[in-house]
């Protein structure tokens, strides 16, 4: 893992930022497209408001997924979705086939991750094993859940699965969810987490023992090949 520290909430969001464009424009080069991963969550909104000024960015060959959703409905102010169209999506270039929402009017928990698994598998090709995203974005929970996977929670130990279905009863929301998979986070080319100083302990406890981290943390087991990115704000840095 790399991690850097930012004294100012500001500072990491310009990071974050200048991270996310130099992968659009990396991943447009080499394969003519970026396939983005939102994480949850209110870490993000720097980055959206940022992603949203830029001058430069890839937008018309940008895909954009998201990590978990709760199952609320479209426009609810606890929706991942609802923030990332207020601040970033409803201000740049993308056509509604660019933005894949997860179908959280589908009825149940079970009902939505089914069908959004099968409209990912129908973007990136029913035969591959999982699918490859360019950039998946994270967040951490003080309990260092990351998405929704949450500690002990059986999803965690899903192998085959792209997309499974949550009741996550102790979440805030405690609302049912859908979230991607261990191995599907993990097998994105850049995996890049945001957190709050409220975060910093997690961070720090992951960093000094990723072994130890992993048995508490699933934050902790998003392992991509070239190690996970994380920008985290912290007065003492
Ligand atoms: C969710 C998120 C979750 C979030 C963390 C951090 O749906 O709750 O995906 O994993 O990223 O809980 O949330 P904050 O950024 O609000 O601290």
């Amino acid at each position: 893992m790399r991690v850097r520290w930012f004294a100012a909430e500001s500072a990491l969001a310009d990071a974050a930022a200048e991270f996310v464009g130099d992968c659009a424009e990396a991943s447009a080069r080499a394969r003519g497209r970026f396939l983005l991963v939102l994480s949850g969550g209110r870490t993000p909104a720097g980055l959206y408001r940022r992603l949203a000024e830029r001058s430069s960015f890839p937008w018309p060959r940008t895909h954009v997924f998201w990590g978990d959703e709760r199952l609320v409905p479209p426009g609810d102010p606890r929706s991942n979705a609802t923030l990332a169209e207020v601040l970033l999506l409803s201000k740049v270039d993308l056509r509604p086939q660019q933005v894949h929402r997860v179908p959280v009017a589908s009825g149940s928990a079970e009902r939505a991750a089914g069908q959004w698994e099968a409209e990912l598998r129908a973007f990136f090709g029913a035969e591959t094993p999982y699918p490859v995203f360019d950039l998946v974005l994270l967040g951490v929970g003080t309990d260092g859940h990351t998405a929704s996977l949450f500690p002990g929670d059986p999803a965690l130990e899903e192998r085959q699965r792209w997309v499974v279905a949550v009741g996550a009863p102790a979440a805030d929301p405690p609302v049912p969810r859908v979230t991607l998979t261990l191995p599907v986070l993990s097998g994105g080319r850049e995996v890049l987490f945001l957190a709050g100083r409220e975060k910093a302990a997690v961070v720090r406890a992951i960093e000094e023992d990723p072994a130890a981290a992993a048995a508490r943390f699933p934050a902790a087991r998003v392992r991509p090949a070239g190690g996970a990115a994380w920008y985290v704000s912290d007065d003492s840095g």
